[in-house]
């Protein structure tokens, strides 16, 4: 009996370490995979998964997944981030309309009190960053929790606050640096008198040809931030040649062709991994499988793939859309020269890709579409 109740013990001490080592592993993931959208989310359920832990969570003497949902405050309205357990399918829900009376008023009391909230067997976190911006963690059908719990939960959601602070304010600076891509690449199309959803629509259908391609999620989203200065060369481009309503003369096209270095010198010197991944973009999107392209004639797998991407989803985009020097394209006809330039100007593997996900493709053609009358 002694012994049995030894191994029951240990095992269930090895089981919290267990659900423990995944709720950081989780906070860890949390900061590597920052440029995932849903981090934040993420953060949150490693949080929970901790809180578990601490909280030796018990229903009939068995260890189950209890639930949990962490929440954020948003105008003045409560939004679920996250959820654990039951209450996963509240996940981005406003949780006046999904929570239970119950779970609302516990939610409300911390809010309000600006503090945890400990009640029978239910739980509520409160956190506060400096910023104004307050996160909310609730689970239920936990155990009595001791004085000894309380200290130890209250000195670790008091650290976990700087942890949420610090997340919020990554998520922040990565929605900085993407506003300020899209402007500068906007500011670009807009000079050269094309309307703004180009550079939408080639870090779409980057990211889209990055992810079928294989490249990881990480780095389809850098693709993704960074195709859009792919022309930003093009600011030192006069505009008597950019806007030029005909074909360039030798000249003209000699100048026009010095927007990729111009692109890859304004660029290169940061050490913003999404601006280098811009300076390798616009350095080589213009770069042809065949080594016919320019400024470095480079051929085949020496062109970075994201230049390779990048030049396919710029080219068909290009072809689809009215230029100051040439009207769209019908599709049948930009698919045709694809399916031509297969292996010459393209990577044959990533027409393979485009044109077997074009429903896809056209999709995001459609949801950025140009409205020439506003452009006007
Ligand atoms: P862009 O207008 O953004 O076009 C990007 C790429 O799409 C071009 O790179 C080219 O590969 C492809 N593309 C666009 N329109 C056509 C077309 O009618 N036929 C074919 N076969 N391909 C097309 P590219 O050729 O290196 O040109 C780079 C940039 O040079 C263009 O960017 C555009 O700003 C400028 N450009 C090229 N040709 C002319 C022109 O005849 N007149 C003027 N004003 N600008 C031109
Ligand atoms: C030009 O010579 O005007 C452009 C040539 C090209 O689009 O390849
Ligand atoms: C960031 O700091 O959020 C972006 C990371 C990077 O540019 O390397
Ligand atoms: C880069 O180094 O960012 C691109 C330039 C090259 O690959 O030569
Ligand atoms: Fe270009
Ligand atoms: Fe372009």
């Amino acid at each position: 009996f002694t012994l049995m109740c030894a191994s029951l013990r240990s095992y269930r001490d090895i089981m919290t370490i267990e659900q423990s080592k995944k709720g950081l592993e989780r906070v860890i993931d949390a900061s590597a995979n920052i440029f995932e959208l849903k981090s934040m989310r993420n953060f949150a359920v490693g949080v929970l998964d901790q809180l578990m832990a601490l909280l030796h969570i018990e229903t009939d003497a068995v260890y189950v997944h209890s639930g949990g949902l962490a929440a954020t405050i948003d105008d003045g309205r409560m939004r679920v981030i996250a959820g654990t357990g039951q209450y996963s399918k509240l996940e981005e829900t406003i949780a006046d309309e999904t929570l239970s009376i119950q779970a609302l008023a516990d939610l409300t009391r911390a809010m309000e009190e600006r503090r945890n909230v400990y009640c029978d067997d239910r739980f509520v976190g409160y956190f506060e960053g400096t910023a104004g911006i307050r996160y909310l963690l609730y689970m239920d059908k936990i155990r009595n929790l001791n004085e000894i719990d309380r200290n130890l939960i209250d000195l670790f959601t008091r650290n976990v606050s700087i942890a949420f602070e610090n997340v919020n304010l990554h998520v922040d600076l990565e929605e900085t640096q993407r506003e300020i891509v899209y402007m500068l690449g906007e500011a670009v199309e807009t000079r050269s008198r094309e309307t703004g959803n180009h550079v939408k629509r080639v870090a779409e259908i980057s990211k889209l040809l990055a992810k079928e391609y294989g490249l990881s999620e990480t780095e389809s989203e850098v693709i993704k931030l960074a195709s859009p200065l792919h022309d930003v060369g093009k600011i030192g481009i006069p505009d008597s040649i950019l806007n030029k309503p005909a074909k360039l003369d030798a000249d003209e096209w000699e100048k026009m062709q010095t927007h990729a270095i111009g692109g890859y010198e304004m660029l290169k010197s940061s050490r913003r991994r999404i601006l280098q991944a811009g300076a390798a973009i616009a350095y080589e999107h213009h770069e042809k499988w065949d080594g016919s392209g320019y400024p470095n004639a480079k051929s085949g797998d020496d062109i970075h793939i994201y230049g390779r991407i990048t030049a396919l989803a710029d080219v068909f985009d290009a072809l689809s859309s009215d230029r100051c020097y040439k009207k769209a394209w019908p599709l049948e006809k930009v698919v045709n020269l694809i399916k031509e330039e297969r292996g010459k100007h393209f990577d044959p593997q990533l027409v393979d890709l485009l044109l077997h996900n074009l429903d896809s493709v056209v999709k995001i053609r459609d949801r950025f579409e140009d409205n020439y009358e506003e452009a006007a």
